[in-house]
C-alpha cells in the first residue's frame, strides 16, 4: 500500500480546524476514537522504535507553552500546545494545539494540522487504552471531575470503547456541568449513557468504578483525597500535567499502583511530581506489550497519571493524515518553495516563485518534480 508518510511530493498538506471537524463528523466520533485508539496502541507497541524526550516547556504565571517532539526512522512529529486555565474567562480555550509531520529522510514537512480538537480525542483514546489495561473489566460507572472542553470526549470514549453506562459529573462551575449534560443527553449515539450531575467530588466518586479527573487549575490541588478512594477503583488522572498543577493527594498515589506514559516526563509534570524520585511507577507500554501485569486483583487501586506524551500526537497526526488522504480531503500549503535549481534560493527574490500547488507541480519538468503523490486539494 502507498504510504503517504514517505511520499516524495514537495507539497506540504494542511488540515485546518474546519477540515478536521468535517472529517470527524463524516466518519463519526465513535469510529474516530476507535481508529485513534488503534493507532496509539500500535505505536505504544513500537515504543523502542521512537526517539523519546520529555517535552520542552516555557512557563509563565498563568500557564505554559510546550513543544512535544518524537520520531521513528521514517517520520518526525511535534506538537505545539499550551495550557492556560484562566483563558476561558477571556473567551479562549484552556488548551490550543497544532502539529507537524515531517519526512525523516529529507526533513520535508508533510503535514501541518490543527490539534486542538484532535488532542481531546487522542487524550480520551489514551485514557481508555489505559483503563482497558488497568480498570476492572466489569466497570460500569465513571465519575468525571472537571466538565470543560475535554470532558465530552472522555465520557463518550469510555461509553463507546469501554462500555461505561453511567457518568457522574462534578465541576466547580455548574454551568460547565450543565453544558456537558446537554451535550451528552442530546447525542443520538449516547442514548444508553446515563448522566447524573453531582454536588461535590465526593458524591460523584462514591461507588464509581473509574474516576477521571480532568480539571484545569494552575495549583497544587488535592481533588481526590484518600477518604474518597474505594478498593478496586481505577483513577484516570488527566488534569495534573504541569509543574505546580496537580489533582491527586499524595497519599492516594501511595495507596495505588501508578502507571505513566514516559517516566522522565511524568516525574516532572504529573501528580507524581509530589512523590520522591524513587517512588515506583510502571510505564503503560510495558503492560500493553505484556512485559508486566497491570491489575493483579479486584481490590487493587490503579492510577494512570496521564500528562500527554508526544507519541500519542505522532499517532494522532499519522491517523488523521492517512484518513484525510484516503478521503482526498487535504489542502495544499505553499510552505516550502519550489526551486528549479535547489542551490539557487536567490531565485525567489529575483522573480516571483512558483507556488507549490498540485497544478504547478504537475507542470514542472519531470526531472525537477521529485514528486510521486499528487493528491488533489
Ligand atoms: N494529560 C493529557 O494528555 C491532557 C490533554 C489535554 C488536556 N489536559 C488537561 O486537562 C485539563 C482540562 O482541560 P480542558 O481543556 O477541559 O480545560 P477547561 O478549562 O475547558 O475545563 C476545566 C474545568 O475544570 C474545572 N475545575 C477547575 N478546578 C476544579 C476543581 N477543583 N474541581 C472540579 N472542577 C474544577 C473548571 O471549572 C473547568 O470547567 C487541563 O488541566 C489540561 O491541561 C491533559
Amino acid at each position: 500500500m502507498h504510504n503517504p508518510l514517505i511520499s516524495t511530493s514537495p507539497i506540504t498538506h494542511f488540515l485546518s480546524a474546519q477540515d478536521v471537524s468535517a472529517l470527524i463528523k463524516r466518519m463519526g466520533l465513535q469510529r474516530c476514537l476507535q481508529g485513534m485508539a488503534a493507532a496509539i496502541t500500535r505505536d505504544f507497541l513500537r515504543w523502542e522504535a521512537f526517539d523519546k524526550s520529555a517535552r520542552v516547556a516555557s512557563h509563565c504565571k498563568n500557564g505554559v507553552i510546550e513543544l512535544m517532539p518524537t520520531a521513528d526512522a521514517q517520520t518526525f512529529s511535534f506538537k505545539y500546545v499550551n495550557g492556560h486555565p484562566q483563558n476561558t474567562s477571556r473567551g479562549l480555550p484552556t488548551v490550543m494545539a497544532f502539529g507537524v509531520l515531517a519526512d525523516m529522510a529529507t526533513g520535508r514537512p508533510l503535514l501541518i494540522s490543527e490539534l486542538t480538537l484532535t488532542t481531546a480525542i487522542r487524550t480520551a483514546a489514551t485514557s481508555v487504552i489505559a483503563a482497558k489495561a488497568l480498570a476492572r473489566p466489569d466497570s460500569q460507572v465513571m465519575a468525571l471531575i472537571g466538565n470543560g472542553a475535554q470532558s465530552e470526549f472522555q465520557a463518550l470514549a469510555f461509553h463507546h470503547l469501554m462500555g461505561i453506562e453511567e457518568v457522574r459529573l462534578f465541576d466547580t462551575d455548574s454551568q460547565a456541568t450543565a453544558k456537558l449534560m446537554r451535550n451528552l443527553q442530546s447525542n443520538p449515539h449516547a442514548k444508553n449513557l446515563r448522566v447524573k450531575a453531582c454536588l461535590s467530588t465526593g458524591e460523584a466518586v462514591l461507588g464509581a468504578d473509574i474516576v477521571t479527573t480532568i480539571t484545569a487549575d494552575k495549583a497544587n490541588a488535592r481533588i481526590i483525597t484518600p477518604d474518597m478512594v474505594e478498593p478496586g477503583v481505577h483513577i484516570n488522572a488527566v488534569g495534573g500535567d504541569c509543574p505546580g498543577k496537580t489533582e491527586i493527594h499524595p497519599d492516594v498515589l501511595r495507596m495505588a499502583s501508578v502507571f505513566v506514559e514516559y517516566e522522565p516526563q511524568t516525574r516532572i509534570e504529573g501528580d507524581l511530581q509530589q512523590m520522591p524520585a524513587d517512588f515506583a511507577v510502571t510505564e503503560l507500554w510495558r503492560v500493553l506489550a505484556g512485559k508486566t501485569t497491570g491489575r493483579n486483583h479486584q481490590r487493587q487501586i490503579t492510577l494512570f497519571d496521564s500528562v500527554g506524551f508526544a507519541l500519542e500526537d505522532f499517532s494522532a497526526l499519522s491517523y488523521l493524515y492517512e484518513t484525510a488522504l484516503a478521503q482526498q480531503q487535504v489542502q495544499h500549503l505553499d510552505l516550502i518553495p519550489y526551486l528549479d535549481d535547489p542551490k539557487d534560493l536567490y531565485q525567489l527574490i529575483r522573480h516571483s516563485p512558483l507556488a507549490v500547488t498540485a497544478a504547478n507541480v504537475a507542470a514542472m519538468p519531470a526531472a525537477n518534480r521529485y514528486c510521486t503523490d499528487l493528491s488533489p486539494a
